[in-house]
């Protein structure tokens, strides 16, 4: 098939770097799942609103709520988009994965939003400039550096893009890896061995496995023979196990942390 060829009919490609098959009759599912992606930004909403008509608490509101809220939603979306390639690896499904664009270039919505309010907010936090609100300590390097490095990938999740840079195009894809190692790396800086990092950890562990290419393999041939029906049903429960040990607290947080700052009550810590 002519490199052409390839890229004009409906597919495109999620920032994780594989061809995905668009259909115009997608479940509903695929729509509650994009409207999860407004959570963050309904959450934020009302201190936003707040700090924009000029209330006195509206800027200290948002500069408590913005890295709970925002940091948790992003890292969420990220694991959600990452999930679906292991999630057809393990069930063969593939209505989910026209999500894996939606959620990569709603993560880069989210995470800039994210940026941005702590640039303009976190002057009570992180005193001096804009560069020392963003760049001031190096666990903020580290989320402003994941922040930065989305933008190549969601620049180029697009068909001319790819067209355009031939055979360079994974490579780039690929700095979704890096963007996955500068997150853990700023979740360490800040929780150490515990908490947010740990969940982190959790989560990722089940999405590195099934990415590697002999597990994979082996399961999308078992899968397709009807093969290993036990073993795999094992490995899946396992796998669904450890990922929702990391998953759930994240959800918690955010529930938490997001109703506090949707009623304007964010927690000062
Ligand atoms: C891809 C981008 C990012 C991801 C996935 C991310 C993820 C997270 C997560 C999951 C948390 C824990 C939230 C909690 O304690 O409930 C967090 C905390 C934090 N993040 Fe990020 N973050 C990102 C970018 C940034 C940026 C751009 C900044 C600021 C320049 C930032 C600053 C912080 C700070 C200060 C905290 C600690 C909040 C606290 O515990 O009070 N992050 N981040």
């Amino acid at each position: 098939m002519s490199a052409q060829r390839a890229y004009t009919t409906s597919t495109l490609n999620g920032l994780d770097g594989e061809r995905v098959s668009r259909s115009n009759n997608g479940p509903k599912a695929v729509w509650f799942f994009r409207a999860l992606l407004l959570v963050p930004f309904v959450l934020m909403a009302p201190e936003v609103i707040s700090a924009l008509r000029g209330s006195s608490d509206g800027v200290a509101n948002i500069s408590a709520s913005v890295a709970d809220v925002l940091g948790t939603s992003t890292f969420l979306i990220f694991i959600l988009m990452l999930a679906v390639t292991p999630v057809s690896t393990m069930t063969g499904w593939r209505w989910h994965t026209v999500l894996r664009r939606d959620y990569g270039i709603a993560m880069f919505a989210v995470a800039g939003t994210d940026l941005t309010l702590a640039a303009i907010t976190t002057n009570d936090t992180f005193p001096g400039t804009v560069l020392t609100h963003i760049g001031g300590h190096s666990f903020l390097v580290a989320g402003t550096l994941s922040t930065l490095l989305l933008i190549p990938l969601v620049v180029t999740a697009n068909q001319p893009a790819q067209r355009w840079l031939g055979r360079h195009w994974k490579a780039v894809q690929r700095l979704t890896y890096v963007v996955w190692g500068t997150i853990l790396i700023h979740l360490f800086l800040l929780f150490g061995l515990s908490t947010i990092f740990l969940d982190a950890v959790a989560v990722s562990l089940p999405l590195v496995l099934l990415r590697l290419p002999v597990v994979r393999h082996w399961w999308t041939a078992a899968r397709r023979k009807g093969s290993s029906r036990v073993l795999r049903a094992v490995a899946a429960f396992a796998l669904v196990g450890i990922f929702g040990l990391g998953f759930v607290p994240l959800v918690q947080e955010l529930a938490v942390k997001g109703s506090a700052a949707f009623v304007q009550k964010p927690a000062r810590d």
